[in-house]
């Protein structure tokens, strides 16, 4: 099999499969399929699976270049527009969700909430990251954009780390697992950092070692 068949038809068919597994899961509990249910509280259910759904696509999202480099497997590198869009379609269930079953449909209490919660401020500027970066996922807008497309999507970073902070601000009590996603995105960041200046390290090395001058 070829890179671009074992692309076509193992690692996009798993994407999708696992990306919305989720999604299915909670639509199944919803009917009752099996004898399951959302609990008692299945708005607050809806709510969480899909922020977490959201955040869990975006560290994966992130996990492919560290793991693209480690398994010497360039082809990964396909995926990872693959898992962003569908890390921005979980975060805009999640907001749906908020506004249909929270608020139900309460544009005012919405900017309200935007406003003075701050925890919902920054869950609000990581989704309109997330919306610019979809967006502008196309190779149509990779060409017109030119150099400024990869500044443009280095949003991506901060909207990790407001994403990761979203989650650690509106936890009650138990801080134990954002604490465990902030450690992993730490890595996933600093991985980035150390790579860089190893690159640079190495660049200005061989620039001043004897013959390369
Ligand atoms: C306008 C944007 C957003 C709004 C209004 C919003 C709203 C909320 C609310 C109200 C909760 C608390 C639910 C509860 O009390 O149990 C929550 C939890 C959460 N949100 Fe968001 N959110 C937004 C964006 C995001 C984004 C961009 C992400 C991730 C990329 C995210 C991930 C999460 C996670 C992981 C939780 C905790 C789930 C859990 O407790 O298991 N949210 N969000």
């Amino acid at each position: 099999m070829t890179v671009e068949q074992r692309y076509r038809r193992i690692y996009k068919p798993l994407v999708w499969i696992g990306s919305l597994l989720p999604l299915a899961w909670l639509l199944g509990r919803g009917f009752g399929v099996g004898g399951g249910s959302l609990g008692a509280d299945p708005a607050e259910e809806i709510l969480r699976t899909c922020g977490k759904t959201a955040l869990n696509l975006l560290l994966l999202t992130l996990a492919v270049t560290p793991l693209r480099q480690i398994a010497r497997a360039p082809q990964l590198l396909r995926l990872r527009r693959l898992l962003g869009l569908f890390a921005f379609f979980h975060a805009m269930l999640h907001l749906v969700a908020y506004v249909v079953l929270e608020l139900q449909f309460d544009w005012p209490m919405l900017g309200e909430d935007v406003a003075k919660r701050p925890y919902i401020t920054i869950g609000f500027v990581a989704v309109a990251l997330l919306a610019a970066l979809a967006a502008t996922s196309t190779q149509r807008a990779m060409r017109r954009l030119g150099r400024r497309w990869q500044r443009l999507h280095w949003g991506i970073y901060p909207a990790a780390v407001l994403g990761v902070w979203h989650y650690g601000w509106q936890v009650k009590a138990d801080l134990r697992e954002p604490l465990v996603y902030a450690g992993i995105l730490a890595l996933l960041l600093g991985w980035r950092l150390w790579k860089r200046r190893a690159a640079l390290t190495s660049t200005s090395g061989s620039s001043t070692a004897p013959g390369r001058t």
